[in-house]
């Protein structure tokens, strides 16, 4: 029987370059995709897979995040007057218990596996989730629910994982595979970001994982990787042998919303799939291509 997963970390405090301007003052997991936050669509992800408790691992500026999950009374109240019973159903559903939500600071942003490690006290020796919520994943049940039942057979880490073309390995943490079955694939090592001619495999991985608490202890040494950033993973790297390593390969698409064009194509997807928007939208686009 392996420990359930209860706890999951929200990594929210890196810069946001790639989209400037629209990042200087406004965190990129507040961007919209249609109507809704890309923190929100991660966060409903996280609770549809069993998730109860969440951290949020913020850095300056990213205050509004916490506010997204707060009320607004005037803004309640004046839905609640015009009679937008909808809207206001839409902003309380979204409404975690109290005390479900947790956040802590990254005072600098070191790189994804410092921000993990930020948020040690408050997963202790617990498995946990972690959700880049710019890895936007459309897939029915959710990228991590699918994880979740992996987990619940093979135990130790898991990750979602994603085949990419060669050319691209430099950009992913890329798993070193020793045995696959075509949808999971059991690791005995990873490499960060390696070369396209130096890279063990294609098989990349993004934005879902669910670890162990050893990889603590991995991170508190706090050593640098590739671009000089505590890689969560290298920590996760070290944990192989004593842990087993998985990546599977979700049914789902995933969308890397911290890139404009990755953006702008998961906008199109989604507005596609709505009931209430898929019809103008697929004969818009036809004025345009
Ligand atoms: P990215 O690699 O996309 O970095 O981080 P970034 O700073 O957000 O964006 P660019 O590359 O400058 O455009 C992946 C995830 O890890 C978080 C980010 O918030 C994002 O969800 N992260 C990254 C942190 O929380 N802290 C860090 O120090 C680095």
């Amino acid at each position: 029987m392996v420990k359930p997963v209860k706890k999951a970390i929200f990594p929210v405090a890196g810069m946001g370059t790639r989209f400037l301007p629209a990042t200087k003052a406004m965190p990129k997991e507040m961007l919209p995709v249609v109507d809704k936050p890309l923190i929100q669509y991660a966060v409903e992800e996280a609770r549809d897979a069993g998730i109860d408790e969440i951290i949020f691992v913020t850095g300056r500026g990213k205050a509004v995040l916490l506010d997204h999950f707060d009320h607004s009374f005037e803004l309640e109240q004046i839905l609640r007057e015009r009679g937008k019973d909808d809207a206001l159903n839409g902003l309380l559903e979204v409404m975690p218990r109290p005390g479900q939500i947790s956040s802590t600071r990254q005072q600098q942003p070191l790189g994804l596996g410092h921000a993990v490690w930020c948020a040690r006290h408050f997963i202790n020796d617990e498995p946990f989730a972690v959700l880049l919520a710019d890895d936007l994943i459309m897939a029915e049940p959710g990228c991590l629910a699918q994880m979740m039942e992996v987990y619940g057979r093979t135990g130790g880490n898991v990750v979602a994982a994603e085949d990419v073309p060669r050319e691209f390995t430099n950009r992913y943490g890329i798993l070193d595979i020793i045995e696959d079955d075509g949808t999971l694939a059991r690791a005995q090592g990873l490499v960060e970001k390696p070369d396209p001619k130096d890279a063990p495999s294609t098989l990349s991985i993004i934005g879902r994982y669910i670890l162990q608490p050893e990889v603590f202890g991995h991170l508190d040494k706090q050593d640098r990787g590739a671009g000089g950033e505590v890689q969560l993973t290298d920590a996760m790297a070290r944990t192989i042998g004593d842990i087993p390593f998985h990546g599977l390969r979700f049914k789902g698409r995933r969308f890397d919303c911290g890139s404009k064009l990755g953006f702008v194509e998961a906008t199109i997807a989604f507005a596609l799939e709505r009931d209430d928007l898929g019809d103008d939208v697929r004969h818009m686009l036809k004025n345009y291509v």
